[in-house]
């Protein structure tokens, strides 16, 4: 069965395995690039990889909405039960628990993760998703790091990672975590939203095809590819 992947402008992703709908980093509702409203989104589960608003600014209101259970760090899902979403599962780094989805582990990202109300929001993540019949790493904000390599060690069949620069790694730095993660596909996230993180995807897709073996997938915000 292929899975659906909806990019929905900067980090926010949705993935449709078929039989569920993840909703990965809700930013909808101020994201200039985000092609829906948060109130249009269906989903079972929501992933959210820090604290920073651009990452979570909708995650309230749509599990409140859907009662999708929220998947976060420790220190967020104290705060969404503060918001009054009960529902939150507090993992920290290489933890992994199975979820009707499949397997769901959260990764180190090198990053910060303040809530938007100034909550110490503990550590950045990222995640590694083992699906039926596919491993999808999101990197989450980050810097480019050395320990990728044991997180492509498996095989991932797509990465997600961002290109924007300024507040994570751009696209030099992306190119070599590629090179670490060794995925089949990889698509580019946090970038185009605003112009301090601007960045040319056809010239990054490019970049991709050159130097290393995975195909890039660099849809429009609202655009979908298949794994
Ligand atoms: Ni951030
Ligand atoms: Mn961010």
């Amino acid at each position: 069965m292929s899975i659906e992947i909806t990019w929905l402008g900067h980090s926010t992703f949705l993935i449709n395995t078929g039989k569920h709908k993840l909703l990965v980093d809700p930013f909808l509702d101020d994201n200039p690039a985000a092609p829906i409203k948060s109130g249009d989104v269906k989903c079972d589960f929501i992933l959210i990889t820090h604290g920073h608003g651009d990452h979570m600014a909708d995650a309230v209101k749509i599990a409140q909405r859907t009662g999708a259970p929220l998947i976060c760090n420790y220190e967020i899902s104290l705060w969404l039960a503060k918001q009054g979403v009960a529902n939150a599962i507090g993992m920290n780094h290489g933890g992994a628990i199975t979820q009707p989805f499949g397997k769901v582990k959260m990764t180190i990202a090198h990053h910060s993760s303040v809530l938007p109300d100034g909550t110490y929001g503990g550590n950045p993540a990222g995640y590694l998703l083992t699906l039926d019949g596919a491993k999808i790493y999101i990197a989450g904000d980050t810097a480019l790091f050395g320990d990728m390599q044991l997180y492509g060690r498996d095989g991932l069949d797509l990465a997600i990672i961002p290109i924007g620069d300024f507040y994570t790694m751009g696209p030099d730095d992306s190119i070599e975590a590629i090179k670490l993660l060794k995925p089949k596909r990889v698509a580019p996230c946090h970038y185009n939203t605003w112009p301090p993180i601007a960045q040319d995807a056809k010239k990054w897709a490019d970049m991709v095809r050159k130097q290393t073996s995975a195909t890039p997938e660099t849809p429009e915000p609202g655009g979908k590819f298949s794994i």
